[in-house]
């Protein structure tokens, strides 16, 4: 049984990792639970703090969700979570939370979504892929446009071959910049492969993550497409420390991504210092 409704987001709990799937050569998602059963329910687009006992902690954010674990997919890119990608299942971790604002899901509802990934940044996309697919009649059709460096950097690939493309109304395209000997779908860049396919913004939002310069071209791609700054929406996972207000290290400008994002739409972020 869950135990979100009890939960302080600044305690710690004790949670066990349950499973771990091996996502590329570098990324690993890993599912964590409590003896109470899940540790909190996000929503989607929010993150958590996540710990090794006597390496540190940092705040990831949440790619999915059951009824009784959370899922978090972890790059390695330093001390911890080079660390955490030697652990085993069963073993112990910290993590609190739900920090962050998610998605404007009132916004989307009735709206056909445009979802565009690169790299591990579909992770955050995918927890909101994951609840329209499970609230399928609030929202129109589901569009997945997504890349990676290479076929082996794909990530999630069972949602992307097998899961998503079964959904009904549920479209789903792929790109790596450079294929492989075994490689037959789509070769190129994501701004460029989302200006060919050539998504209509009428009734549509938008809502892209992936490395900064990713976002940066496919926002000039989704502007050329004639979407407005409205119908985009994107997800900032930069700087964060303490998660709630303290540190001061998320600002941009007035406003601190742990409080008052990590999901912004372009028209709040163009209002911001150009620092993201
Ligand atoms: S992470 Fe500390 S103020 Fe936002």
């Amino acid at each position: 049984m869950a135990n979100a409704e009890q939960v302080n987001p600044l305690v710690p709990q004790i949670g066990k990792i349950i499973k771990i799937v091996e996502e590329t050569p570098d990324i690993k998602t890993f599912h964590v639970t409590t003896d109470k059963g899940k540790p909190f329910t996000p929503m989607p687009g929010q993150l958590a703090m996540f710990s090794l006992l006597d390496v540190g902690e940092a705040m990831f954010s949440i790619t999915s969700q059951g009824p009784e674990h959370l899922e978090l997919a972890i790059k390695k890119v330093g001390m911890l979570t080079d660390a955490l990608h030697e652990v085993e299942v069963g073993q112990a971790v910290g993590i609190r939370g739900p920090y962050g604002n998610g998605f404007p899901l009132e916004m989307m509802k009735g709206k056909d979504l445009l979802f565009i990934g690169g790299g591990i940044g579909l992770a955050p996309v995918r927890s909101l892929i994951n609840y329209t697919i499970e609230h399928r009649e609030d929202y129109g059709r589901l569009w997945i446009i997504y890349g990676a460096r290479s076929p082996a950097d794909l990530c999630f690939k069972d949602d992307l071959f097998k899961n998503w493309p079964k959904v009904k109304d549920c479209r789903v395209d792929v790109t790596v910049d450079k294929g492989d000997a075994d490689w037959k779908g789509h070769e190129g860049f994501v701004p460029a492969f989302v200006e060919k396919l050539g998504p209509k913004p009428e009734g549509m939002v938008a809502i892209t993550c992936g490395p900064p310069i990713m976002i940066k071209f496919v926002l000039q791609s989704l502007e050329k497409l004639g979407f407005k700054d409205e119908q985009i929406v994107t997800t900032l996972e930069m700087r964060m420390k303490c998660g709630i207000g303290k540190c001061g290290r998320c600002n941009l400008g007035s406003a601190y991504v742990c409080l008052d994002g990590p999901v912004f739409t372009l028209a709040q972020l163009k209002q911001m210092p150009d620092e993201y």
